[in-house]
């Protein structure tokens, strides 16, 4: 197992592949290190390479296909609205706009939303409103406000993102840093509420459940804990569910696991159903309505096809209970895999349908051995940080389904073993 010459040999790829994998080493950036293997479909749960070999989608866009690959709804309307009004800018209305944000705010419960594009721009906004908060509601001296950030967070690449970044591979190198920011360690309440005594702390950013840390569930209790000290203490709680929100762990929100509200919910990814960018910022007037014209924006945010497919995508989320299914085949999921008793798997976790497994074994280059193994038997999954592997199908997988890509998980296993 691992040596360098297995992991050569299992990396080829059809001469075809290889034409577009040597594309886009010579023309484009190398801040990617993907699985050899080149799509150009996706249909539902699967998706096709350039060879026409299926593929069981266990990435799913890092949960922006939650909905599935073209969902039928989210493509007749992207289809139907691009043929009519793709891009206004906000110096002018338009017809959807209104529409969406009413169909949004009550969809999650929120006086307002603020339209942007990817999930990043949806966490700086959400500073961008903390900040201003603290300053205008809570009263904190000028440029003094901090934003507390757990150990262990993602939420993206900009400057600020990685401010707040405890992972070396994120900052290193990219400095000077944003100010301003805190780290506390993830799932530990005694931490926060020391932080919190500082009384310039605007807001805490957290995920329900760190997804690129490798699906790190903190303990059931620890989200109405947070919830309850941010408002002893008169802190924002932002969460951020770019990643854990929109079915994905069960429930349409993670934090509805524990009946929590945040302050600010920052969403992104499948509110487009991998077909755009699409985020948003929700929150109540107190925090919302301290923006006031020209101090935030984006071109492309509350574009007509933005929002007409957001609606489309959030409609199909609930009509079609994936929150629900996500449940029942994550059980499913976690329980076959752990009837597998594999050695090499040191533990399997999640929530829902986003899930990882822990390999037993230190050396980051199994785990990237047994995905080049799965993706020969037909499943693709991608290794976050060395030993971890994220299961996280479309939403609307089945039981058979389920049942088959455990079977191809058991055979590559073996295969690693050999
Ligand atoms: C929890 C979380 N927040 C924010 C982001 C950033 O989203 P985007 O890549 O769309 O900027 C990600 C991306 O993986 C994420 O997982």
């Amino acid at each position: 197992m691992s040596t360098t010459h297995t992991i050569s040999s299992l990396e080829a790829v059809s001469a075809a592949q290889e034409k577009f994998i040597a594309l886009e080493d010579q023309f484009g950036a190398h801040n990617y290190h993907p699985i050899p293997v080149v799509l150009e479909k996706g249909e539902g749960i699967y998706v096709y390479d350039v060879d026409g070999k299926r593929y069981f989608d266990f990435l799913s866009g890092y949960s922006a296909v939650n909905q599935g690959h073209c969902h039928p709804a989210i493509i007749k309307t992207l289809q139907e609205q691009a043929a009519k009004l793709t891009l206004t800018s906000r110096a002018f209305h338009n017809n959807l706009l209104g529409e969406y944000e009413k169909y949004i705010t009550g969809f999650f419960g929120y006086d307002k939303v603020l339209p942007m594009n990817t999930g990043v721009e949806g966490g700086e906004t959400a500073i961008k409103l903390a900040r201003r908060w603290g300053y205008q509601v809570k009263g904190i001296p000028e440029n003094k406000a901090k934003i507390i950030f757990a150990e262990g967070n993602f939420w993206g690449r900009t400057l600020a993102a990685i401010s707040s970044s405890t992972d070396p591979s994120s900052y290193y190198g990219f400095g000077p840093y944003m100010p301003g920011f805190g780290i506390v360690p993830y799932n530990d309440l005694v931490a926060l509420e020391k932080v919190f005594q500082d009384e310039t702390v605007a807001a805490f950013m957290v995920e329900p459940i760190q997804g690129e840390a490798g699906v790190v569930i903190p303990d059931h209790g620890y989200l109405q804990g947070v919830s309850a000290l941010c408002k002893q203490y008169h802190v924002l709680l932002i969460a951020d569910e770019i990643q854990t929100g929109l079915a994905r762990t069960g429930k349409m929100l993670a934090c509805d696991h524990e009946q929590v509200r945040p302050d600010i919910l920052i969403l992104g990814k499948a509110l487009s159903g991998g077909t755009l960018p699409i985020s948003a910022v929700l929150a109540d007037d107190e925090i919302m309505l301290q923006i006031k014209p020209g101090e935030h924006g984006s071109t492309y945010g509350g574009n007509p096809l933005a929002c007409a497919v957001a609606m489309t995508s959030l409609e199909v989320l609930r009509s079609e209970n994936m929150a629900d299914n996500a449940e029942k085949m994550g059980a499913l999921l976690r329980s076959e895999i752990e009837k597998l008793n594999s050695p090499l798997i040191k533990l399997v976790r999640g929530k829902g349908l986003l899930n990882a497994i822990v390999i037993n074994h230190p050396d980051p280059e199994v785990s990237w051995e047994l995905c080049l193994h799965l993706r020969d038997l037909g499943l693709l999954a991608k290794p976050t940080h060395g030993d971890k592997i994220r299961f996280a199908p479309p939403l609307i997988i089945n039981k058979e389904q389920i049942l088959e890509a455990v079977q191809i998980i058991e055979t590559a296993l073996t295969r690693l073993n050999q």
